[in-house]
């Protein structure tokens, strides 16, 4: 529970402090340093990634709604949102909520919700054609809970719909020692300020995890859904770090 409380709390942080290189941490992008237009472009590059190899699977079967779990400050979200007649950006940090609300140009037919629950209980079984989640389950500390989000993503996609996540399957073991982690919970527990640990110091209190690939396939099974593709990186761009092997699964019901 304090885990959960932490996890909330640090992303709150985050999209107050730097919001955008907390979504993508291009390292010359710290501190506010991102450049919107190039920062927005690449969530159009990563739409058009999504769409193409759903596309390639004769996937989803219609563009009505569309959803992002972890959406940030709706970089993704925005991007789809011209294919869908309705796109919802989901986070559980209200600093990046506000951020997307706040980002221009306005995004007429995307709707943006903060949730707090540890599932997705506000969104209607079958609902969405497209439901979607990069770079977010990897920072939940507990797998349980990164499982029982994968369920909840297979519940609420329509039949014939196409569900896009990725998730690392594996991290050496020296990747697993997060000192900077370590450090920053620390300190915070010293009531070291957020600002003062991330500004001056340097640290932040990014996880990283993973979940092998058989629980992946069991959680989307047992959700409903079935896995029709999984590629290596995010969907084959070949950006495996070398810290994480990361795989993107595309899965239908
Ligand atoms: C690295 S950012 C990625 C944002 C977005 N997916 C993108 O690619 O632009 C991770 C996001 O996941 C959100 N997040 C973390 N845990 C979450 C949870 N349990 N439910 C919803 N959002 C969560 C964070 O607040 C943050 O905005």
């Amino acid at each position: 529970m304090a885990d959960v409380d932490h996890h909330r709390r640090d992303w709150e942080a985050l999209g107050e402090l730097d919001p955008l290189y907390a979504v993508l941490s291009a390292p010359e992008a710290k501190h506010g340093a991102w450049d919107t237009g190039a920062f927005l472009a690449t969530g159009e590059r990563d739409a058009v990634r999504i769409l193409d190899a759903c596309s390639a699977l004769g996937l989803p079967s219609s563009r009505g709604a569309a959803f992002e779990l972890g959406c940030g400050v709706g970089r993704i979200t925005r991007a789809l949102a011209p294919h869908f007649e309705r796109a919802v950006g989901v986070d559980i940090s209200a600093a990046m909520i506000s951020g997307a609300r706040a980002l221009e140009p306005p995004c007429p037919t995307c709707e943006w919700i903060v949730n707090l629950h540890p599932d997705l209980r506000a969104f209607p079984d079958g609902g969405f054609d497209l439901v979607l989640s990069f770079i977010v389950l990897q920072h939940i500390p507990d797998r349980a809970v990164i499982s029982s989000y994968l369920r909840e993503m297979a519940r609420i996609l329509a039949p014939g719909g196409a569900l896009v996540v990725q998730v690392p399957a594996s991290m050496p073991v020296r990747q697993r020692v997060q000192w900077r982690r370590r450090a920053y919970r620390a300190l915070r527990t010293a009531r070291v300020p957020e600002a003062v640990l991330y500004e001056r110091m340097g640290l932040d209190p990014i996880r990283m995890n993973w979940l092998p690939r058989r629980d992946v396939e069991a959680a989307l099974r047992l959700g409903g859904a079935t896995v029709v593709s999984v590629q290596d990186g995010w969907l084959g761009d070949g950006s495996r770090t070398g810290r994480e092997e990361n795989l993107t699964y595309v899965a239908t019901r």
